[in-house]
C-alpha cells in the first residue's frame, strides 16, 4: 500500500485522459485557451495502462477517468475494458459533462465501468449556456436519461455552487436529483490560474443549513464513493446529497489520491504545484520495478494540504489540465 509522510493511505488515483472539452466552463478553463497538450505528449493506452497497473500493484483500488473531457478521447470504452480488467482494481469511475454520453454509455457500462459522476450546475437552458459557454443542456439531459438506461446507478451530479450564478436554482436542482434518483453534490468553486477566482464563490455552510430546514435532511451513515464528499439524506433515506468544500471544511487530513495528467505528470494535489514527470520514464525503457519505485518516490512529495485560501494566485494550471 502506498503511504505517504502525513500517515495517509494513497489508494485512489485519478487520470486525465485528454486535457480537451467541447464545452467552456467558465470555473474549468478561459474562454480563449489555446495551449493544450500537443498529441505527441499524450500517453498511449498503453502507457496509461502500464501507470494504472503499477499504481494497482502498489495498492490503488480506485481509478476515476477524467480529463477535460474524457469522451472527447476517442476509443475511451476500449481503455476502460483494459483498466477494469486489470487486477486488484476494485472501481473504475467516470467523471463527465455528459455531452457525448448518449452515444457512449452502453460501451462504457460494458467495458465494466462502474460508477458515472455528471457535471450539471443548472436546469435552465440558458444559464447552463452561459456557464459552459454553449446550447449544452439538452445533450447533457440525454446523456443522463442514455446511463440511467443502461443501468448506472446511482449517477452523482456534479455542481459547483456559484453566487449570483446558479445559488437561486439549488432547491430544483435538489428537486430534480431526488425525483430522478440521482446523487447530487454541491461543489465549492476553487481558484484555479484566472479561473473560478471571482465574486461568486459561495461558502456552502449556510446553503446546508437551508437544505437540512427545507428538506428535512439528516447525517447520511453510507460512504458514496471514494471523494471527499460529505453527506446528508432525506429523512426516507432514499437520496443522498453531497458537499464538497474544499474551501470552508478542506477535507487534505482525509486524502488518499493523486492524479495523473494526459502528458504523464503526476500531480500529488489539486492544490498545490508538487509534481512528478512519469513520461521520461515510460519512454526511457524503465522497468516496471523502477517504475513503480519512481511512484513511490513521488507519493513523499505530496504536500499535507492544498494552498488555495491563501495563496488563491498560486495554481497556474486550470482544473482541464488535472482533472479536478
Ligand atoms: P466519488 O468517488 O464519486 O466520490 O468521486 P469524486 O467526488 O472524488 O470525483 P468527481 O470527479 O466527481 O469530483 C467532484 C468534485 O470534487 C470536483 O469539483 C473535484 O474537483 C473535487 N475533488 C475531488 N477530489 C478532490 C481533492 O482531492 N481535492 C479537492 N480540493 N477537490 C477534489
Ligand atoms: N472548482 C470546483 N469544481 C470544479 N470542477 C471543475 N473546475 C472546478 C473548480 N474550479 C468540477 C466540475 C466537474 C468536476 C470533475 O470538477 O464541475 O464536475
Ligand atoms: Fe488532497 Fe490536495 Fe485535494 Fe487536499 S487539496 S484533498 S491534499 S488533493
Amino acid at each position: 500500500m502506498l503511504s505517504d509522510r502525513f500517515g495517509r493511505s494513497i489508494d485512489y488515483l485519478r487520470v486525465s485522459v485528454t486535457d480537451r472539452c467541447d464545452l467552456r466552463c467558465t470555473y474549468c478553463m478561459p474562454k480563449d485557451f489555446k495551449d493544450f497538450e500537443d498529441p505527441p505528449d499524450w500517453l498511449s493506452f498503453d502507457e496509461m495502462e502500464r501507470v494504472v497497473g503499477a499504481f494497482a500493484r502498489l495498492g490503488t483500488r480506485r481509478v476515476r477517468l477524467t480529463g477535460g473531457e474524457p469522451l472527447m478521447r476517442r476509443h475511451l470504452p476500449q481503455l476502460a475494458s483494459r483498466l477494469s480488467a486489470l487486477p486488484g482494481l476494485q472501481d473504475l469511475s467516470l467523471s463527465t459533462n455528459a455531452t457525448q454520453l448518449a452515444r457512449h454509455a452502453g460501451a462504457l457500462k460494458a467495458a465494466g465501468v462502474s460508477r458515472i459522476n455528471v457535471s450539471l450546475d443548472s436546469l435552465d437552458r440558458d444559464c447552463m449556456a452561459r456557464i459552459t459557454g454553449r446550447d449544452s443542456l439538452p445533450q447533457i439531459l440525454a446523456g443522463l436519461q442514455a446511463a440511467k438506461e443502461v443501468g448506472f446507478a446511482p449517477i452523482k451530479i456534479n455542481m459547483v455552487a456559484m453566487r449570483g450564478v446558479n445559488d437561486q436554482e439549488i432547491d430544483a436542482m435538489v428537486e430534480f436529483c431526488i425525483e430522478h434518483e440521482f446523487v447530487l453534490r454541491l461543489i465549492e468553486v476553487m481558484p484555479m490560474g484566472a479561473t473560478g477566482k471571482d465574486a461568486s464563490y459561495l461558502g456552502l455552510d449556510t446553503v446546508q443549513r437551508h437544505l437540512r430546514e427545507k428538506f428535512g435532511l439528516v447525517p447520511q451513515a453510507l460512504e458514496l464513493g471514494g471523494g471527499p464528499a460529505r453527506y446528508l439524506a432525506t429523512p426516507d433515506g432514499r437520496s443522498s446529497i453531497g458537499f464538497i468544500t474544499p474551501l470552508s471544511q478542506h477535507f487534505c487530513a482525509t486524502c488518499n489520491r493523486v492524479r495523473l495528467a494526459v502528458d504523464g505528470t503526476l500531480y500529488l494535489c489539486l492544490g498545490q504545484e508538487e509534481k512528478f514527470e512519469l513520461r521520461p520514464l515510460l519512454r526511457g525503457g524503465a522497468s516496471d520495478a523502477e517504475l513503480e519505485q519512481a511512484i513511490r518516490e513521488a507519493i513523499e512529495l505530496k504536500p499535507q494540504q492544498h494552498d488555495f485560501g491563501r495563496q488563491p494566485e498560486k495554481i497556474i494550471r486550470f482544473m482541464s489540465q488535472t482533472g479536478g
